[in-house]
């Protein structure tokens, strides 16, 4: 691991075709974009404290035992949508694998995370880690917002092991500038998806991406899903095995969104990115692991974290077929 780190923190960001995000939308969720527009760092990436050289690297055995490398190791950062996965496997252990299914899709879209994937024949939102799947998962989570919120919250707590901060200035900028996300959830509502306020499914969605993780952290949570659903820190069961299954089988088409072609060709893991620089991968009965990049390429992906995963499964074999 430091030996890939050290070579990461030198590979330049332009490395991948895809580097030089100009999409205003992912600018606005705290991207710092490549190299090249490293002068247009938003106030989100500022106000978490990501930094251009950050890369941090963990890994963490389904026998709780955890490696780190790099300099961005310790940093805490949004989690964003790798929040979704968690979200999912709430909802199977809330309602069950048909129900959850006869709701949300599972099915990749090539399509950006925040498109309007939503099937014009059933209605239903493609899969769960896209935006819209995650809104409409999100609804599933309880009766009223807080419920929902904080079954949200404590599933992330149990699969980190820790209690997690809220990343207040993230939560409230991205609800400020939600219209998106809102007019995702409305479309839900017009479908006949879903039946929940709208503002408050939003709210509820945005909070879960706006918790404060480390790399760390991210490795323990897919070693609670690489493990079938227990924590190996805690020992605390977090999702049954059915769940953790599931959750497992849609990161592997669906967690890393336009690119998840190229993700299982190349890297071969299931994996879930988010927005803030982080990408966690499982290798199912052995290990959860996680990278901290914050320069994303054009589909919302760490660049420094597709080279980390990259490399870190050809050099180890761990492509699953
Ligand atoms: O809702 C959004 O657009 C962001 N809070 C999360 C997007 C995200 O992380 C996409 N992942 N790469």
């Amino acid at each position: 691991l430091d030996r890939l780190t050290t070579e990461l923190s030198a590979a330049a960001c332009t490395e991948t075709d895809d580097a030089a995000p100009q999409d205003a939308v992912l600018l606005d969720r705290g991207i710092i974009g490549s190299a090249e527009v490293a002068g247009e760092i938003p106030e989100l990436s500022r106000l978490s404290g990501a930094r251009e050289d950050h890369v941090g690297v963990a890994l963490c055995g389904i026998d709780g035992e955890i490696l780190g490398a790099g300099n961005g190791r310790e940093h805490a950062f949004p989690v964003q949508s790798i929040s979704k996965a968690f979200a999912y496997g709430a909802a199977i252990d809330l309602h069950g694998m048909e129900h959850v299914d006869s709701v949300v899709d599972e099915e990749p879209t090539g399509e950006e995370f925040n498109a309007l994937s939503l099937d014009p024949h059933t209605k239903k939102p493609k899969n769960p880690l896209v935006n819209i799947g995650a809104i409409r998962t999100h609804a599933m989570l309880g009766a009223e917002q807080s419920e929902r919120t904080q079954r949200l919250r404590a599933v992330l707590d149990a699969a980190a092991g820790r209690p997690l901060e809220l990343h207040r200035e993230t939560f409230e900028e991205e609800l400020g500038t939600a219209d998106r996300n809102l007019a995702l959830a409305y479309m839900l509502r017009a479908a006949g998806s879903m039946e929940e306020d709208a503002a408050e499914v939003v709210g509820g969605y945005v909070e879960g991406c706006a918790v404060l993780t480390t790399v760390t952290d991210l490795a323990v949570m897919a070693a609670t899903l690489a493990s079938g659903g227990t924590n190996p820190l805690t020992g605390e069961r977090v999702f049954s095995r059915v769940a953790a299954r599931q959750v497992l089988s849609v990161m592997m088409t669906c967690g890393m969104y336009d690119n998840a072609g190229d993700w299982v060709s190349d890297v071969g893991l299931p994996a879930k990115s988010g927005v803030g620089g982080g990408i966690i991968a499982a290798l199912p009965s052995r290990f959860g692991v996680a990278s901290y990049a914050p320069q994303l390429d054009l589909h919302g992906n760490s660049v420094r974290g597709t080279l980390f995963f990259e490399r870190f499964s050809a050099d180890f074999a761990l492509h699953l077929l």
